[in-house]
């Protein structure tokens, strides 16, 4: 039985609640927020300008939009910044109004839900273990004119995978030729640098969008800030006119300002990743019930063929908090996510499993 009522990670009050104790009690790897915390230079901009809660913001952002435009070397028609990338999925459904989309299974639960309270019919396409979860050119061949939407979740949640360039132009194309709208989500793309994604190949393809969040890689989930960038720039101004307005905070509109700028952020996050995901990895992949896929975005996704214990529970009686995937369409119960945090967090969780899985042996 799911032991909360949140479709996401991150819900650390109903967790904390179950446990009686103070949410802050927890190691929460259930949500994929950069370990670091906020910018520091964003600290100080926030604390210098605390006057912008006094003031309405621009109601049509137009610095935010120019610095989100300049960043990614677009035109700044092409930009629509959203309260969260969440904010963007639902615009760009309810201005694309598609009647036949389709979505991978395993995937983020929000295109679904967008999807579905525009009244349009969604087509499973099915990842398979099989394929080690990644999306291959079978994709190619689900794709026909029935369709008039595909998302991508690039890399995926929750497997954190990300589809090799030359599968993804083909998609493009092939998407292109069929008259459907291709949305490819980069989310957690600022934590690959060695991968620019799609952005660059906007132009000349009016069917392709690209959603991105800032609220991962600078961990303000709780400011909210996050994109869509597309070259069909009628669909961005129908867009623009359907958008509750100030839906984006003073606050969060003045971080896309600093945080994109953070080169010393940036470095940081990168050189802490590229240390702590291969040795999570590698800790927890060791554990014999376990089954770690490694993927290039600051999650891992596993399973574990222990039907004995119920590991989420477990590693919550030891105040950590991992995602259980059971409530993923495609996936069952033996399936969790857990976030990289810092060096001496990820020690808690390879601890933690380790003293759950002890002795385990694996059912396969
Ligand atoms: C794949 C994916 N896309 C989008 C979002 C939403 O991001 P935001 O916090 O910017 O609304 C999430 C949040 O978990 C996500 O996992």
């Amino acid at each position: 039985m799911a032991l909360f009522h949140s479709a996401h990670g991150g819900n650390t009050r109903e967790a904390a609640e179950l446990l009686g104790i103070a949410p802050e009690q927890l190691h929460d790897f259930s949500a994929n927020i950069n370990p670091a915390g906020m910018p520091d230079s964003l600290k100080r901009a926030l604390q210098e300008n605390l006057a912008l809660a006094e003031c309405y913001p621009d109601v049509e952002y137009q610095r935010l939009h120019q610095v989100l435009a300049a960043h990614h070397q677009v035109p700044v028609s092409w930009v629509l910044a959203g309260n969260g990338e969440t904010e963007a999925i639902f615009a760009l459904v309810n201005a694309l109004a598609p009647r036949n989309a389709m979505l991978v299974t395993p995937g983020f639960a929000e295109y679904r839900r967008a999807l579905s309270l525009a009244g349009c019919e969604i087509t499973e396409f099915a990842l398979r273990e099989d394929e080690g979860w990644q999306l291959t050119d079978r994709l190619l061949d689900a794709l026909t004119a029935h369709l008039d939407c595909l998302f991508l979740c690039t890399p995926n949640n929750p497997t954190g995978l990300l589809p090799d360039d030359a599968l993804l132009h083909a998609i493009v194309a092939r998407c292109k030729t069929l008259g459907i709208q291709l949305i490819l989500d980069e989310a957690f793309m600022d934590f690959i640098p060695e991968r620019e994604g799609f952005i660059p190949h906007l132009a000349g393809n009016p069917h392709l969008w690209v959603l991105r969040s800032l609220t991962k890689f600078y961990a303000i989930p709780g400011l909210r800030l996050g994109y869509l960038l597309g070259s069909d720039t009628q669909k961005i101004t129908q867009m623009r006119a359907a958008q509750m307005p100030w839906s984006i905070n003073a606050f969060a509109a003045l971080a896309g300002d600093v945080i994109l700028q953070d080169r010393e952020y940036q470095q940081a996050s990168w050189h802490w990743l590229s240390c702590e995901r291969p040795r999570l990895f590698n800790a927890l992949n060791a554990l014999p019930a376990l089954t770690v896929w490694s993927g290039a975005a600051n999650y891992l996704f596993l399973r574990c063929d222990a039907p004995q214990i119920d590991l989420q529970r477990a590693l919550l009686e030891r105040h950590v908090l991992i995602r259980s995937c059971a409530n993923y369409p495609g996936l069952d119960g033996r399936y969790y996510r857990v976030a990289v945090r810092g060096q001496a967090e990820n020690d808690v969780l390879i601890a933690a499993m380790t003293a759950v899985l002890s002795g385990i042996n694996p059912v396969r």
